[in-house]
């Protein structure tokens, strides 16, 4: 173009622009169009520069009209933006929502292992007579495991409790270290801690070395039970032990205590429930007798007392012992021990 233009010809670039504008639909397509039509040389521009050679009567008509197009031309080039922006977004919004009202996945919840269940019923019947519920280690010294129990070294009772010695030897070629077999190891450690009366119920791991059938596990629960203090007798054990299978087993459970021996307590028993299953007519749960034994239990044997320090002429007590898996299967009716650590969720959900 010559930079010599008319209205009309401004009138036919500005309508040229505008269309090709509109035709437009991405915003990167813009900036060509900006070019070609208010570049430095585009036809608008041109006319611009030319319009100081024309005549002055026209100077003033084709000099403001050519601004008003510019003018107009810029200002649809930043309307234009917007739009193609806003419908950018509004397209990006759309393809990428997200479903906020789909259902999630359901948060799985856990639950508590059976023997953690039973055990704490147990620690809470102890707790509401008095009792205390305290821990000990589970590896133990052979001196509370066994010594201060009544069992000295290389006494035949020893053989009642397949051990787990620990690879450690002392000076004197002894094995001083073991796996505690049971729970009564803390009898001592409690009593030597404290002056009576006492009243401690402890719940934990027991090990013993040996093969595992349905009912033996080389580790399980087991739950002690201590009661020293002056002018304790066989009948305060009978009444808690009792109050302990009722609550347990139901309130019409009947219990036996038949003579038994464990080397610290004297007399010892082994304590039964008459069968749930059939109320003690006979039936498969109760091998026919119509008794299940529970538990272990008896006065405190004088040396034990003696032992931590105790004047057996003063004080006496009753301990018991029973394992947590056994109480648990004979509740829940579990016919073998291996169950509770198989990790089995379909054994486990039942629970
Ligand atoms: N500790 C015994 C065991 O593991 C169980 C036992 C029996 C504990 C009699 C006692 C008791 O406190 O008096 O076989």
């Amino acid at each position: 173009m010559s930079g010599v233009a008319s209205a009309p010809e401004i009138e036919e670039i500005k309508v040229r622009a505008l269309r090709e504008l509109d035709a437009i639909e991405q915003v990167g397509g813009l900036d060509e169009w900006r070019v070609t039509f208010l570049g430095r040389r585009s036809e608008l521009t041109q006319v611009l520069r030319g319009v100081s050679s024309l005549p002055p009567d026209d100077r003033r008509s084709v000099g403001g009209a050519a601004n008003r197009a510019k003018g107009l031309l810029e200002q649809s080039l930043a309307e234009r933006e917007q739009a193609l922006n806003e419908a950018g977004l509004s397209t990006a919004l759309d393809s990428e929502a997200i479903d906020v009202t789909l259902p999630g996945w359901p948060a799985s919840s856990g639950g508590l292992h059976p023997t953690t269940r039973t055990l704490r019923e147990i620690c809470e019947i102890f707790a509401s007579m008095g009792f205390q519920v305290m821990e000990g280690p589970e590896v133990e010294w052979d001196r509370y495991n066994f010594e201060m129990l009544n069992i000295p070294k290389h006494h035949p009772a020893r053989d009642m409790f397949n051990s787990f010695w620990i690879d450690y030897t002392d000076e004197d070629g002894e094995h001083p270290m073991v796996l505690r077999t049971h729970t009564s190891p803390m009898q001592a450690r409690v009593m030597e801690k404290t002056r009576p009366p006492v009243r401690v119920v402890v719940p934990g791991k027991s090990f013993r070395y040996e093969a595992t059938d349905p009912t033996h596990e080389w580790h399980f629960f087991q739950i002690e039970g201590l009661a020293v203090d002056k002018g304790i007798t066989f009948a305060d054990m009978k009444g808690t032990l009792f109050e302990l299978a009722r609550r347990l087993f139901g309130q019409e459970r009947q219990i036996r205590f038949r003579c038994d021996y464990f080397p610290f307590v004297e007399p010892g028993v082994d304590m039964s429930i008459d069968c749930f299953a059939c109320n003690g007519n006979g039936c498969r749960i109760c091998g026919r007798t119509g008794w299940i034994e529970i538990m272990g239990a008896g006065m405190v044997h004088p040396n034990v007392l003696e032992a931590v320090g105790y004047d057996s002429s003063i004080y006496t007590g009753f301990a018991c012992g029973m394992g947590v898996e056994r109480i648990a299967m004979l509740k829940h009716g579990i016919e073998d021990i291996r169950l509770f650590y198989s990790n089995d969720l379909r054994f486990l959900r039942q629970f």
